[in-house]
């Protein structure tokens, strides 16, 4: 491992070189899927933002292609989507595939000559490759917030329209058009409901099929204000009748509880799966974390589904299935009641990425720490008499570039079942953890000296162990 490819994800996609955050104009199309993302190539740091692009036939092995969107004379190019136009409304052509992004005029908010955000956009008619920007840009000009960012669009079949959801502010702002080129505004949601720590970005509005009801979530990206600082993800469940969004419960839920999955959405134009892409970072310390030439990737693509519990409804994340092709199972443990089972002791060599499954009791606290040769840990685990999961990473190794990294994090036990089912993804620098089915889910990244290469699960006092798996996970890149 070179310096310049300190800490690279081994099937987690990131650029080639330099910063990326948000995902942006996931679109499925042609078998293709499309990732876009906030890109300054330029730079390993934030800067004018231009929309990177990769393309995957499977949401598991990323292509990076040439750069999608660049800068213009109207600003840098900020968050957005991506709709294929089946049926030619806007003009270009059709099925081409049109893009919905925020123009970032940088002149304008340094001078605070006006208002410096609105939205446009641009079409590609070879699969993605080249895209021309609309004349008559910008579509949607700012009406007079500050903040008025990632348009979000969807085809409303019931009403035949299209639905942009955009971040105002604190608040999402939804609008209607016809042809993706004129759009007039609807309603607002967001006063008095959610979280409201900081601003809102990236708003997304999908719909699911719950036995034969259409139910439908708002997510909304909030920084700061997460539930263990800085950036997250909300949530809110309800109805959307074309017009208003109506919430179920008003308070606040996290998609993500760990401080590590910021500003993801779902990919349009696939009818029959939600499927969500996180970047696998936080604004508290994005910019610094010690990776080489490169910063900054997308979290495992995860399909997402809602259930009610007790008469409350929630959102769960479940890892893609297709990350099974790269999955091979090589340690299948007896159930271990000991106070502490070293995997390598007993089984054999743990990999440098691999995913873990075990089963555990609700009624008692355990503790499953990833450890490598320097010493260097991190703790996941459960907290029976809070009914917390958490992650602490304060001893996960280099952990001083910023003075807000070092933390260990909650998260709440949604599930309620006896028995407590884990699946925790590890990668040489991320885990991301999915509790009773993707009820409680937690993304957190760290960087270690070397990579963890033992698991100790530490329990006693009754618990027990059970279905432990331990599988392989393949890089892939070539
Ligand atoms: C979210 C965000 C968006 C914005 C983009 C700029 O992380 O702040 O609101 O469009 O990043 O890169």
């Amino acid at each position: 491992e070179t310096a310049l490819e300190q800490h690279r994800l081994n099937y987690h996609f990131s650029p080639k070189t330099s910063w990326m955050n948000d995902p942006n104009g996931m679109v499925y199309h042609n078998g293709t899927y499309h990732l876009f993302f906030q890109h300054n190539p330029d730079s390993n740091v934030w800067g004018p933002m231009h929309w990177g692009h990769a393309t995957s036939t499977d949401l598991v092995h990323w292509e990076e292609q040439s750069i999608g969107l660049y800068p213009d004379s109207l600003g840098t190019i900020f968050s957005g989507s991506a709709v294929v136009d089946k049926d030619n409304t806007a003009g270009f052509g059709e099925n081409a595939l049109v893009a919905i992004f925020t123009h970032h005029n940088h002149a304008i908010e340094d001078a605070r000559t006006g208002l410096h955000q609105y939205q446009s956009i641009a079409y590609s008619t070879d699969e993605g490759t080249t895209w021309t920007k609309y004349e008559g840009n910008p579509v949607l000009p700012n009406p007079g917030i500050w903040d008025f960012r990632d348009p979000k669009v969807m085809w409303h079949e019931a009403t035949g329209r299209w639905i942009m959801t955009l971040a105002t502010k604190q608040t999402v702002t939804f609008y209607s058009s016809p042809n993706l080129k004129v759009w007039t505004q609807l309603s607002e949601f967001g006063d008095g409901v959610g979280a409201h720590g900081g601003v809102w970005e990236c708003p997304d509005l999908i719909s699911f099929d719950h036995d034969g009801k259409e139910v439908w979530v708002l997510l909304v990206s909030i920084n700061p204000g997460g539930p263990n600082g800085g950036s997250a993800t909300q949530y809110f469940v309800g109805d959307f009748d074309g017009t208003t969004f109506t919430p179920y419960e008003t308070e606040a839920k996290w998609l993500d509880y760990g401080r590590d999955n910021y500003a993801g959405v779902t990919w349009s134009n696939i009818d029959d799966r939600r499927v969500f892409i996180g970047w696998m970072n936080n604004w508290d310390y994005a910019n610094v974390v010690p990776t080489g030439n490169w910063r900054g990737a997308a979290t495992i693509a995860r399909d997402l589904d809602v259930t009610s519990i007790n008469g409350k409804w929630y959102v769960t994340s479940k890892p893609v299935p297709e990350l099974e092709n790269i999955t091979e199972l090589i340690h299948e443990l007896q159930e271990q009641t000991a106070d502490e089972t070293s995997i390598k002791r007993v089984a054999g060599e743990v990999p440098s990425t691999y995913r873990l499954d075990f089963m555990a009791k609700a009624d008692k606290d355990f503790t499953v720490k990833l450890r490598n040769d320097a010493n260097e840990w991190v703790d996941i685990g459960y907290d029976a008499v809070a009914k917390q999961f958490f992650i602490d990473r304060r001893q996960s190794g280099n952990t001083s570039f910023k003075d807000n990294f070092a933390s260990r994090d909650v998260a709440p036990r949604i599930g309620t079942d006896g028995s407590i089912r884990m699946s925790v993804f590890v990668d040489v620098a991320s885990l991301e953890l999915f509790a009773d089915d993707g009820l409680t889910v937690m993304t957190e990244v760290f960087f270690p000296t070397t990579v963890y290469n033992d698991i100790i699960l530490q329990g006693g006092d009754g618990q027990a162990f059970g279905d432990i798996k331990i599988s392989r996970i393949a890089s892939i890149w070539k």
